[in-house]
């Protein structure tokens, strides 16, 4: 008897202190009632500005551009036109990488006069002949952290060399004729507010005299996502990479750069959302799991300010996330989910990719229409892919090999 009122006081405390965990992560207003979904309307992808219904003509002469300026303007902010100078250096090239399967290589990139450096992480198969396809990603911890090869620079020391190897699966990918790139969010902007906008790239295009990028101007992901392309502008110079077979790919916050990087930048071939969530692919108008205010405290930098205007108003948004999606069209589009992430609201991630599909149809390629969502761990692997993995909210070896699977049809054909 003792040892059972033991037991269950040892269980409750447990409860109590997971119970607590999550409350602490999910604050009291969060919704997690399918039934409290408020009643919405989704803007129209294919009525332009003007009214006018859109075809494909018209969907290429303005009405991708109308979109991209609306997410320009009320989410990520605007990207800095400006091209700066930049040089490569080459830190180390090496042929003998996981056991000589693979070559690494470390390129330290320095832009404009102040030479502002970010370091790229590449990993290239050694088996295959000719230029191969690569993912590109962000990560959050360092390049050191993605594998546990002790020969990746480590700067920052935050977390143990390979403690992200899982996240990443360089190996299988390389096993499979890819190449991996990477670099470190924080080496472009710090994934944080303390000093503002002054410790990472955006003083590097302050006008005279600016302190902080106005109101529709770029926040941190709207910086992490300008690297992205500095990464593919190197994959063009680098002749073992097929730099026009890039899939741009990224885990939740990081998953919405990678949607973003997608979206203004036609270059990436494909773009992977990976539990990407509210303000990535999830849609805002149903206010299930996170919602702008919710970001907005305390990570409202990820944003422009003119964001800000939308919390706890979502129905006035201009947009929402199937435009985001619409705007990878008609490149091939992965959106995934996981059962435990609500905070991230699968459904919503499903709906967004679905409500993309007209602009798929437009271009005569194999969308989500006609498809409901699909049940755990059963993908579907249309130009838009969609998978609701069983688990937690990580990018996990069953992740990467729906990614690999769906690359080898839309990537490895010339
Ligand atoms: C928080 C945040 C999410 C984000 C996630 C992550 O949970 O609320 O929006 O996607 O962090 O990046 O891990």
């Amino acid at each position: 008897m003792m040892h059972y009122l033991k037991f269950t006081f040892v269980t409750t405390a447990i409860l109590l202190v997971v119970a607590s965990t999550i409350a602490a992560a999910e604050p009291a207003d969060t919704n997690y009632d399918e039934k409290k979904v408020p009643p919405y309307e989704l803007p129209k992808l294919l009525i332009d500005k003007a009214g006018q219904s859109v075809g494909r003509s018209e969907w290429d002469s303005h009405r991708r551009a109308e979109i991209l300026h609306l997410f320009e303007e009320s989410v990520y902010g605007k990207t800095p036109k400006r091209q700066l100078s930049v040089r490569y250096e080459v830190i180390d090239s090496d042929a003998n990488a996981f056991n000589g399967r693979a070559t690494r290589q470390q390129i330290a990139a320095f832009f404009g006069e102040k030479q502002y450096r970010i370091d790229i992480l590449l990993y290239i198969p050694n088996k295959t002949k000719g230029p191969v396809p690569a993912f590109l990603g962000m990560n959050f911890y360092g390049n050191h952290t993605i594998h546990s090869d002790p020969k990746i620079i480590q700067r920052g020391k935050k977390k143990a060399r390979g403690s992200f190897s899982k996240r990443w699966q360089a190996e299988l990918i390389i096993d499979h004729g890819y190449a991996l790139a990477t670099i470190h969010r924080d080496q472009v902007d710090p994934d944080n507010y303390r000093n503002g906008f002054t410790d990472g790239i955006h003083p590097l295009f302050y006008a005279n005299g600016q302190k902080k990028p106005k109101p529709d101007e770029w926040g941190s992901i709207g910086a992490w996502a300008w690297s992205l392309s500095r990464v593919l502008d190197y994959l063009e110079t680098n002749k073992q990479v097929n730099a026009s077979h890039v899939a741009v790919i990224g885990h939740s916050r990081l998953g919405k750069t990678a949607l973003w990087a997608g979206a203004q930048d036609p270059r990436f071939a494909m773009v992977i959302s990976n539990n990407s969530g509210c303000g990535g692919a999830a849609l805002y108008r149903r206010c299930y799991g996170e919602r702008i205010h919710h970001m907005f405290k305390p990570l409202g930098y990820w944003f422009c300010t003119n964001h800000r205007q939308y919390q706890k108003k979502e129905h006035e948004l201009p947009v929402d996330q199937h435009m985001l999606l619409a705007l990878i069209a008609p490149r091939p589009l992965y959106v995934a989910s996981a059962t435990a992430d609500r905070w991230a609201d699968p459904k919503g991630e499903f709906l967004a990719a679905k409500h993309a599909s007209p602009v798929y149809d437009l271009f005569d390629t194999s969308s989500l229409s006609g498809h409901e969502m699909p049940k755990p761990d059963q993908p579907i692997h249309s130009t838009i892919g969609y998978h609701l993995r069983t688990g937690k909210h990580d990018m996990t070896a069953y992740d990467w090999r729906q990614y690999i699977k769906f690359a080898n049809r839309f990537l490895k054909q010339e």
